[in-house]
């Protein structure tokens, strides 16, 4: 008789806090806890009887930290103990549970920044781990299964949550406490998890992990890009805080179509002077940010964030301004990714 040996699929699991690891006095109480109390490997452990035979887990802890906390200097952390996993246990894919608050950064950061086709998902709860309810045992499963599937390798970095698959890039939190509180306003789910099974609709169209330019090899921080806020009266204070603080972009999460008030064009005018990126996005959580839309780009030598929000088009500015400087360069990374 011919024994078959076969290799179990592993999946590498990267714990770093958040309300997935959150616990609270009572079962019943799902808004006052403590996060990032239980270990990536406490936070697996209910999994156990639902795993399949032929996958298993390695777990690490990265940090313990509110989502809150996270920095850019947190996304490179990541980055490298990804890449660095990769190599030393070649695992099948990973998975990597944080907080839900800047969940969609830190997804939207190794989407553009990992070299791996292997599939990456992020991961969290709103509720905590003790909550009558919880909603982080099943996420976490379904994040499991959907590392382990090789429907997803070549898909970059993927965020499930209550049984819906989000490609990085598209997916935000929209709701305060809501468990259905991740969507993508524009574009909808990539696919389902149907009992564990991966079942998809569409693939992520824009360029991403091994096919982005983007290489966080040994860099240590990322250019800093800051966010202006606007508001109907609203000074350009911020503006040159940020420029008195060394900032190398700044993002406009203006109001409407991306437009921009007359007293923050006159601060932006001196920004761009000084070489700062200014990129254009809207405060109003869906659609195009049109390029010589609301502002004519071109004249003001501003950059339009395409459907990328304030926070994520921070991400890619950051990424981008690690190659390129000139606005027309930029422009076309916020084309393209
Ligand atoms: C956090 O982002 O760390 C807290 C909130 C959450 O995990 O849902």
């Amino acid at each position: 008789m011919v024994e078959t040996l076969m290799r179990k699929t592993r999946i590498a699991v990267l714990g770093t806090g958040g309300t997935i690891a959150g616990e609270a006095s009572s079962a019943s109480d799902v808004l006052s806890y403590q996060d990032s109390q239980l270990s990536a490997a406490d936070t697996l452990a209910p999994l156990a009887p639902y795993l399949p035979r032929e996958v298993e887990l390695l777990a690490l802890q990265i940090s313990q930290l509110g989502s809150e906390n996270f920095s850019t200097d947190t996304w490179l952390l990541l980055a490298h103990a990804i890449s660095r996993l990769d190599q030393t246990e070649e695992p099948d894919g990973f998975v990597l549970t944080q907080g839900t608050d800047t969940l969609e950064e830190t997804a939207y950061f190794l989407h553009l920044a990992l070299k791996t086709a292997k599939p990456v998902v992020v991961v969290g709860a709103m509720r905590p781990a003790t909550a009558i309810s919880a909603d982080g045992p099943l996420n976490l499963l379904r994040a499991v299964q959907l590392a382990a599937s090789p429907q997803v390798r070549g898909f970059g970095v993927m965020v499930v949550a209550n049984e819906r698959i989000f490609s990085a890039r598209e997916v935000t939190k929209s709701h305060t406490s809501s468990i259905d509180s991740f969507c993508s306003p524009e574009f909808g789910c990539v696919g389902y998890m149907q009992n564990g099974d991966v079942k998809l609709h569409r693939m992520p169209s824009r360029h991403h992990t091994i096919n982005s330019p983007f290489s966080v090899s040994g860099l240590q921080s990322l250019p800093k890009v800051d966010i202006v806020y606007a508001y109907a009266g609203a000074g350009s204070e911020s503006i040159r805080a940020f420029l008195d603080g060394g900032t190398r972009g700044l993002v406009h999460a203006g109001t409407g179509n991306g437009s921009i008030s007359s007293v923050h064009q006159m601060a932006y005018r001196e920004a761009i002077l000084r070489g700062v990126a200014v990129v254009r996005s809207s405060r109003t959580g869906s659609g195009l940010v049109s390029r010589n839309g609301a502002v004519d780009d071109d004249a003001f030598g501003s950059i339009s964030s395409d459907t990328l929000s304030p926070q994520k088009a921070r991400v890619l500015l950051s990424l981008a301004l690690t190659l390129k400087q000139d606005a027309p360069e930029l422009q076309r990374y916020f084309d393209n990714y």
